[in-house]
């Protein structure tokens, strides 16, 4: 059975007081009741280790939202998937629009995070989608295949179960316009299709496909009533403990 979850990410947000108060109300709201899906904070690197001192690891996982494309050495400024772990963290964002659009992170790129990701025991939330002219030219299939064969189609099957898919069309990403939960499932199915071919129905099946985009808990019950649709990668809405809570809650 694949896991369903809905994870934050924070990106460039909150002092690390912010950060800690946030995961705190986080945690404090699981408490009482218990999720039923896995839960995931995404957080900006100075925050991770302090998140994990201060969150219940059976309540709430805690992920970076990137890591360094090379192991160690002189490469100011960069933080490693090594250094990660040793937070306590047990993921990774990586392939997220904005580091593709931004910080001309390639697949060349990605694939060599990723490796490296793997290699000290991160899971990977893996980020694809396409951007607005992609999708009124009707090329997110062709897109998104491309963005998961370049950088994920090297691991091995039992590698490849570490991954987390998250599809999040470019044009619903903080815009407010959310994928319609028809269009959402229709390429999700597509994805889970792309990763049958390759490593069969088995791993196709277990393997977590999130939506990103827009979500909301006004809109995520629709979303996660997808059959492909297995939870949520939310920007925006995770800045607020009540609104993140609020689409956790979508999985009753
Ligand atoms: P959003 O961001 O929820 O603010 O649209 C999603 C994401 O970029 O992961």
């Amino acid at each position: 059975m694949r896991k369903k979850i809905v994870a934050g990410n924070w990106k460039m947000n909150n002092t690390l007081q912010e950060g800690v108060k946030l995961a705190q109300d986080v945690n404090a709201i699981l408490a009482k009741e218990a999720p039923k899906c896995t839960v995931i904070l995404g957080t900006p690197f100075i925050h991770l280790a302090d998140v994990v001192r201060n969150v219940d690891n059976k309540l709430v996982k805690v992920s970076a939202e990137n890591c360094a494309d090379k192991e160690k050495g002189a490469y100011t400024g960069e933080v490693s998937a090594a250094m990660v772990k040793s937070t306590g963290a047990e993921y990774v964002i990586l392939g997220h629009s904005e580091r593709r659009a931004y910080y001309g992170e390639t697949d060349e790129i990605l694939k060599n995070k990723v490796d490296l990701a793997l290699a000290n025991g991160l899971q990977v939330i893996f980020c694809i989608g396409e951007v607005l002219e992609q999708r009124e030219a009707n090329q997110q299939n062709e897109v998104v295949k491309a963005q998961v064969e370049n950088a994920l189609f090297h691991l091995s099957a039992e590698q490849f179960s570490q991954i987390v898919l998250a599809y999040e069309p470019v044009w619903a990403i903080g815009t407010g316009k959310t994928a319609t939960s028809a269009q959402a499932e229709e390429i999700h199915a597509y994805i889970r299709s792309v990763v049958a071919a390759k490593y069969g129905n088995q791993v196709a099946d277990d393997t977590t496909i999130l939506y990103g985009g827009s979500c909301k808990a006004s809109n995520a019950p629709e979303l996660f009533a997808q059959p492909d649709v297995d939870g949520g990668l939310i920007g925006g809405a995770s800045l607020k403990a009540e609104d993140f809570h609020g689409i956790i809650a979508a999985f009753k």
